[in-house]
């Protein structure tokens, strides 16, 4: 039996809508899958605006819903499962999804499904053609978490290590923004790194050497910000009017640093727990310079790594019809007709189950 499962994603500023067919004994197929970004809404503001979000989601979600019904050659009577992103994300923006994919149960008579963000991320490198095996390592790198994980299993996630403060994501937006890159930073940054070099500023390496796999990112914003003020007074100017190639330097830099614990880190997970898979998920993994480097320290090894296609790195909602399907698949959930939904805005993924 062939079962359709729609998924809801909007969590942030991304308003995402997919279908997926669920067969028995093989994993999902995705159908179709359409996507609005917020970014130019919110780049006037330098980030999101949680309030302005949540209105632009409820513009989108309908109009895309049937995109991907028309492009998917189905109807709404063909969908047998809602899902949507239940968290963690901003509380207006996961109540659309939420509430639209729960009236649009409640009026076909089909069940829902509410889904971690992160486990989206984390499972959808199985919308490739080359899916993983599990066990897997994962590191989840977005712009609100950065976390190893040991994968068993579907719902089966183990924390090895996160940050005790800003997540890669955050430091990448961070550090792009003090340099004067538009919202959303990290892409920016990172185009702006590619003509930099990365040796030219020593940025902090912070809790390499620490022993376990948790992350620290704050103090490489003050880092970049205290090394531009010093090139800016070098050159007699401010930080906003110094040269391409000195910003290119220093975003190269704090690229460098970032990818650096990263791919390290990534490696002590490996090397801990003895699995030779490695799944890299969030919308840091779309990071160039991070997959150059994290191929060639795993094909050293021997080490099979796995991204989601660039395109589905960022927030989408291909993922979360994905992991719905996925979870009903292997039995760690079943859809509810229980309408009464919520959402979490705060939600650890090693506490999905709670
Ligand atoms: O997973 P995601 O779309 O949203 C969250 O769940 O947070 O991740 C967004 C984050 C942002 O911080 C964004 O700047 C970063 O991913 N990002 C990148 C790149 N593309 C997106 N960071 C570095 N290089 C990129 N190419
Ligand atoms: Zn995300």
């Amino acid at each position: 039996m062939t079962l359709c499962v729609l998924g809801i994603e909007s969590s942030c500023d991304e308003t995402g809508v997919a279908l997926v067919d669920m067969t028995e004994n093989c994993w999902p197929v995705l159908l179709s899958h359409a996507l609005h970004s917020q970014i130019p809404l919110h780049q006037a503001y330098g980030g999101v605006v949680p309030e302005l979000a949540s209105r632009d989601h409820i513009r989108r979600v309908l109009p895309l819903l049937e995109q991907v019904l028309a492009d998917a050659g189905r109807s709404l009577p063909d969908v047998d499962v809602l899902a949507f992103t239940r968290g963690p994300g901003l509380a207006g923006a996961l109540l659309v999804g939420a509430g639209v994919a729960c009236a649009m149960g409640a009026a076909l008579g089909r069940p829902v499904l509410g889904i971690h963000h992160l486990e989206g991320h984390l499972l959808s490198p199985f919308l490739s053609d080359d899916p993983p095996e599990f066990p897997f390592v994962a590191l989840l790198v977005s712009g609100g978490h950065t976390q190893l994980m040991q994968v068993d299993g579907v719902g089966r996630y183990h924390m090895l290590g996160e940050t005790i403060d800003d997540a890669a994501g955050e430091a990448f937006d961070k550090s792009a923004k003090l340099l004067g890159l538009a919202y959303p930073g990290g892409p920016a940054l990172a185009s702006l790194a590619q003509q930099g070099d990365c040796t030219a500023f020593a940025f902090p390496r912070p809790l390499l050497r620490s022993g376990n796999l948790d992350f620290s990112f704050a103090g490489l914003k003050t880092a970049v910000m205290v090394q531009a003020r010093k090139c800016a007074a070098a050159h007699h100017c401010s930080v906003d009017t110094l040269a391409q190639p000195v910003l290119a330097n220093l975003a190269a830099s704090a690229q460098a640093a970032i990818v650096d614990v990263l791919v390290k880190k990534s490696l002590a997970a490996l090397q801990q727990t003895q699995i030779n898979r490695l799944v890299v998920a969030g919308g840091v993994g779309a990071n160039r310079c991070l997959r150059d480097q994290l191929n060639a320290a795993c094909e050293r090894l021997e080490i099979k790594v796995h991204y989601p296609a660039m395109h589905l790195c960022t927030d989408n909602g291909a993922m979360i019809a994905m992991a719905a399907a996925m979870r009903i698949q292997s039995g760690r959930q079943t859809a509810s007709t229980i309408y009464a939904f919520d959402v979490k805005p705060r939600w650890s993924l090693d506490a999905i189950d709670s």
